[in-house]
């Protein structure tokens, strides 16, 4: 009987050896970003007590009620791989007093995990690249976070991604608009779906983002949050606006953007696309000035936000612009008695003798017609040939694999030479 074979989770990915070229170079890319803007990397840990996501994501919450990996481990005690980063790097921030120093800036990357429906740009598993920033209640850093975002999509090429916007305001504030929507919403009970009318006890905010067409038509009618924000928030939003003119960020105020996690206080932002179909928020994050001390570490505001990378690596393939993949400089063909022993520590020679060079040595043996092929399965630039003859001469052929050229015949210090410059300029 065959036995069957087990296949990965269901909503999580290999990233396999054609992907993870491209993954390293963007990840490359975003830690550099955060080098850029003074942001210093934070690792935590994937599990965390449940509580923590409980409290601070929010009790009625999507990820919160159905989302969570959660389960009791051999203690009893009730853990959660972590849906999001920022819970996890505040308490982080409170255990280990990094918040003594205002203007702390922090960013992350790694894995989450989510039980979501799967379908495209949508995981179990998935990972995002996340920066706080504590400390600093004025809207110059959630603008100088915007700013770093629209410098990463110009790096990476990208173009078409548009920024929402919106501020929820104070936590007061919020609390008195949310009387106002559930009076205006529950005169319009009859039009709501099951959903909405569930969420109209717990979360009616959320009804504000609803998909439901009728619930839409609904919504549109309703009061704005925008028009009932506290002073200071307006202040704060004004500004936060102007700094984006300023710097020539184009953005989109959308006041019935909430978004799904209830820490957000003030500002909130998503970057979307149209290319990626249903998943199209890229990145999106926004300040949560009362979530440190609700985790019981000093009062802090915060600001920050997430971007998920096979979002940005499906944007990233669709705008033709996935970064290239760095084959080999060069492939060494040994082929004849005593070649491997002497290859091997050819080869050695090279790598020290080249910093940088990236040399696949044959192995396994092989005709020379077999290794050619392999050479040229492998992308390299170049094949270094070690025969039987270079062997008994002291040479080494040295021939082009793409394109048109002889094999020349090189000592090793010439050799050395010429490896410099495919390595420095690029395949001649
Ligand atoms: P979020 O909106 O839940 O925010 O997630 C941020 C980004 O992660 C999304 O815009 C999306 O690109 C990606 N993402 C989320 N869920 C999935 C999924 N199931 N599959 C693939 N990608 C996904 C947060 O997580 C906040 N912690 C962001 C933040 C940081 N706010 C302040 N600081």
């Amino acid at each position: 009987m065959a036995k069957q074979r087990i296949q990965a989770v269901r909503g999580m990915n290999d990233l396999l050896p054609e992907q993870t070229p491209a993954w390293q170079a963007v990840e490359a890319l975003l830690r550099d970003l955060a080098q850029g803007y003074g942001y210093a990397e934070i690792r935590l840990p994937i599990v965390e007590k449940t509580e923590l996501f409980r409290r601070s994501i929010g009790e009625v919450t999507d990820i919160v009620e159905k989302e969570m990996y959660t389960f009791e481990d051999r203690n009893g005690e009730r853990l959660t791989l972590r849906p999001e980063g920022t819970a996890g790097c505040v308490r982080a921030c409170i255990q280990h007093g990094l918040l003594h120093t205002p203007g702390r800036r922090l960013w992350y990357l790694g894995p989450m995990f989510r039980h979501e429906r799967p379908q495209k740009g949508r995981y179990r598993q998935f990972h995002q690249f996340g920066v706080e920033a504590f400390g600093l209640p004025g809207p110059d850093i959630d603008a100088e976070q915007i700013l770093m975002t629209a410098r990463l999509w110009q790096r990476l090429g990208l173009e078409g991604l548009r920024l929402e916007i919106n501020s929820l305001g104070s936590p007061e504030a919020r609390r008195d608009y949310r009387r106002l929507l559930v009076d205006y919403l529950r005169g319009h009970y009859q039009r709501l779906d099951e959903d909405s009318r569930r969420r109209l006890e717990t979360n009616p905010l959320r009804i504000l983002d609803s998909k439901h067409p009728e619930v839409q038509e609904v919504v549109a009618g309703a009061p704005r949050l925008l028009d009932h924000l506290d002073a200071e928030s307006r202040a704060h939003f004004e500004t936060l606006l102007a700094l984006l003119r300023e710097a020539g960020v184009d953005y989109h105020v959308n006041p019935r953007l909430v978004r799904g996690l209830d820490y957000y206080t003030r500002t909130v932002f998503e970057w979307t696309t149209d290319r990626l179909g249903a998943q199209g928020t890229v990145c999106a994050g926004g300040r949560y000035d009362g979530l440190v001390a609700y985790l019981g570490g000093p009062p802090t505001p915060a600001v920050g936000f997430a971007l998920g990378l096979e979002r940005l690596l499906a944007l990233l393939e669709a705008s033709g612009r996935l970064p290239e993949t760095e084959a080999p400089h060069a492939y060494l063909v040994l082929a004849g008695e005593g070649t491997d022993r002497a290859g091997l520590a050819l080869a050695e020679r090279l790598r020290s003798a080249v910093p940088g060079l990236r040399l696949v040595v044959n192995a396994g043996g092989g005709s020379f017609k077999a290794q050619f092929k392999r050479a040229d399965r492998s992308g390299a630039a170049w094949a270094i040939v070690l025969g039987e003859g270079e062997l008994a001469s002291g040479t080494l052929g040295f021939k082009p694999l793409r394109g048109e050229g002889e094999q020349e015949t090189l000592d090793e210090a010439t050799l050395v030479a010429r490896l410099h410059q495919v390595v420095h300029s690029g395949p001649a």
